[in-house]
Formats: structure tokens, C-alpha cells, sequence
């Protein structure tokens, strides 16, 4: 097997578990690919074990990799990635934080690489859009925040919240044939409740955009929700009516995302339109929606190249909206 030099004993002992997974394998060949003592070997697979990793051992048998972690380790996260460079660098993985997008933020700030991924199990003070609360029950949702440097115009960036709706719808339709759509512009829902949302927050000079911090929400393995939310969330697990592999999602998540993106640098726009379209149900219906401050009534009819969308009211006069609420009628 060819390692990094830069991975960790514990690492590559569970790259040798998992490519016997489900088969034994000896302590004495542990510790001879290792190098290590059959002690050490002992003491690694107690780490592997803390960080959620089922591994039987047996007398004369070694040691066995039952089941992964639930955990959204980096290991896990990057175990298998097909994508060039989303996820591919280091992953900064929290047990706990505010909100992953103010990590990404910081690391940005610092000079973080393009395709840089924070994840956390847990978030604190997880932000939506407008100033929202995003609930992040630990370990039972997706918080992850991707750091994007592209080099456009600060008035181009609002698109990249389509990509990554695109990229989550597609993500969950890739587990099961549900009833899953985009509305406008960033909530991924199944039926009438939201299961997923993506906050873009941009960091701009004058007329180049210096970073994106691409932010998604998802609610994955979540059983309950708080009163305030049971008629308007939904979870993976509570339409599905399975646990979801948290590690997996992420992985299709950021390969769906990176192939939208290039499109996206690469100025085809109409060809991300037309995807939005396609796993969208706004337009065409009639939603309420408030600009600046007044709220308006009347029917959806485009997105436009810039993202924004096309509102036609009674009097056959068409609005243009940046951002806001819709309410489906
Ligand atoms: C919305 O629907 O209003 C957007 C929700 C975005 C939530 C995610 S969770 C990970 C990242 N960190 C945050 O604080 N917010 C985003």
C-alpha cells in the first residue's frame, strides 16, 4: 500500500482495517506494516475506538473493522473523495462551534486555499439567512462550511447559492427517490419542509471577489424537532425512515458541487439555470414576497443570469427580486 508520509500511525492502521473490512487481520501483520509494537498496535486501535470506530479483536484473529464511525471525521469525509480539490486539502473538523461559516471565515481571512472544508458536530449560534437560527442538533445534522476563491465580480457571487442548492438537492436524491426541490433561493425541501439550506457569505474588494464561505445545513439523522419547527422541518431520517451515513452525504455533496462550480467559472450559466429550473417548483407558482418592505403577490416567472427572480404581478407588471422570503400561495 503507497501512504502519504504525512499520515498518522493511527491513520493508516485504520486505511489496512478498512481495506479488510469485515475480515481479520492479524495483530503481527498489524505491527509489521506498521512498524510498530504489537502494544502500540493495541493502543491505536483503542484510539480508533474512542473516535467511534467499532473493531473486534479476538485471540489468534486480530483485529476486525465492523463499522465505521458516525462521526464526521476527516478521514471519513476524505476517504474516497473523487473531487480535485473540494475537501481535498486539510479538513478543520469541530466537536463543537459558533457556526462552521465563521471558522471558514477566519481561516479565509488567514489565507486558506480554495476547497478548504470545515465541519462540525455540533454548532452553537448556526446562522440562516437573515439573522435566523439554524438548529444543529449534535452529530444528528450536516454543518459544513467550503471555502471558494473565485476570481469574479463581487455582483456574480450570489449565484454560487444555486450551485450549492443544486448540489444538495441532487445529494439527497442520490439516497432515495424523494419528493425533493429548490425554492428560491436556497431552501432544499421535501414536501412543504425545509430539510436543507446554504448561506453564501462573500468577502469582497472594491470590484473582485476575495473569498466565498459557502455554508450548508442539513438535516440528516434528526428525529425530533423543537416545537417551533416540527410543521416547518424535515429530516433525511424522518422521510427516508433510515439512518443516513452523514460522512457519504458530504462526499456526494462536495462531488456534485465541484463539477456545478467549474461550470459556473467557466461562464455557462444557462447551463446551471436550466439545472436549477429542473429541480425547482417556484417558478411558475404563486408566491407573496416583501421588497423592501412591502410585501407583493404575484407569480414566479424566471431567474434571471444574475440569480435573481422574476416576479409578474395582477397588473402584468414584473418585479425583479435579489433576495427575501417567498410564501408559497
Ligand atoms: C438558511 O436556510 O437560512 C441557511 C442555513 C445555513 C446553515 C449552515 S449550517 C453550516 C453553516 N454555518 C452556519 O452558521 N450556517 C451555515
Amino acid at each position: 500500500m503507497v501512504l502519504p508520509p504525512d499520515m498518522s500511525t493511527s491513520h493508516i492502521l485504520l486505511q489496512l482495517l478498512r481495506n479488510h473490512t469485515g475480515n481479520w487481520i492479524s495483530g503481527e501483520r498489524l505491527s509489521r506494516e506498521l512498524g510498530v509494537t504489537r502494544s502500540a498496535v493495541w493502543k491505536h486501535v483503542s484510539r480508533l475506538r474512542r473516535d467511534g470506530y467499532t473493531i473486534a479483536s479476538a485471540p489468534r484473529k486480530g483485529y476486525r473493522l465492523t463499522q465505521t464511525t458516525p462521526l464526521l471525521l476527516p478521514e471519513e469525509v476524505q476517504s474516497g473523495l473523487r473531487t480535485r480539490y473540494f475537501g481535498q486539502g486539510k479538513v478543520l473538523y469541530l466537536e463543537a462551534t459558533d457556526s462552521t461559516n465563521t471558522r471558514a471565515r477566519e481561516l479565509a481571512n488567514r489565507g486558506a486555499p480554495e476547497g478548504t472544508l470545515v465541519v462540525a458536530e455540533k454548532q452553537t449560534a448556526g446562522r440562516g439567512r437573515k439573522g435566523r437560527v439554524w438548529h444543529s442538533p449534535e452529530q444528528e445534522g450536516i454543518y459544513l462550511s467550503l471555502i471558494l476563491r473565485p476570481k469574479i465580480s463581487p455582483l456574480e457571487a450570489p449565484k454560487i447559492t444555486l450551485l450549492a442548492g443544486i448540489a444538495a438537492a441532487e445529494s439527497i436524491l442520490s439516497l432515495a427517490d424523494i419528493d425533493v426541490h429548490i425554492k428560491w433561493p436556497n431552501d432544499i425541501l421535501i414536501g412543504n419542509r425545509k430539510v436543507a439550506g446554504v448561506l453564501t457569505e462573500i468577502a469582497s474588494d472594491l470590484d473582485e471577489v476575495s473569498h466565498v464561505v459557502t455554508g450548508l445545513g442539513m438535516n440528516v439523522n434528526v428525529r425530533a424537532f423543537p416545537p417551533e419547527l416540527q410543521d416547518v422541518a424535515t429530516s433525511l431520517y424522518l422521510e427516508i425512515g433510515r439512518p443516513v451515513d452523514r460522512s457519504a452525504l458530504v462526499r456526494t455533496f462536495l462531488e456534485r458541487y465541484e463539477p456545478h462550480y467549474t461550470t459556473f467559472l467557466e461562464g455557462r450559466t444557462d447551463a446551471i439555470l436550466e439545472r436549477w429550473k429542473a429541480l425547482s417548483r417556484t417558478l411558475g407558482s404563486r408566491i407573496g414576497v416583501e421588497i423592501s418592505g412591502r410585501r407583493i403577490t404575484g407569480v414566479a416567472r424566471n431567474i434571471e443570469r444574475d440569480g435573481s427572480l422574476i416576479l409578474e404581478t395582477p397588473d402584468g407588471k414584473m418585479h425583479r427580486v435579489f433576495s427575501g422570503d417567498l410564501e408559497t400561495l
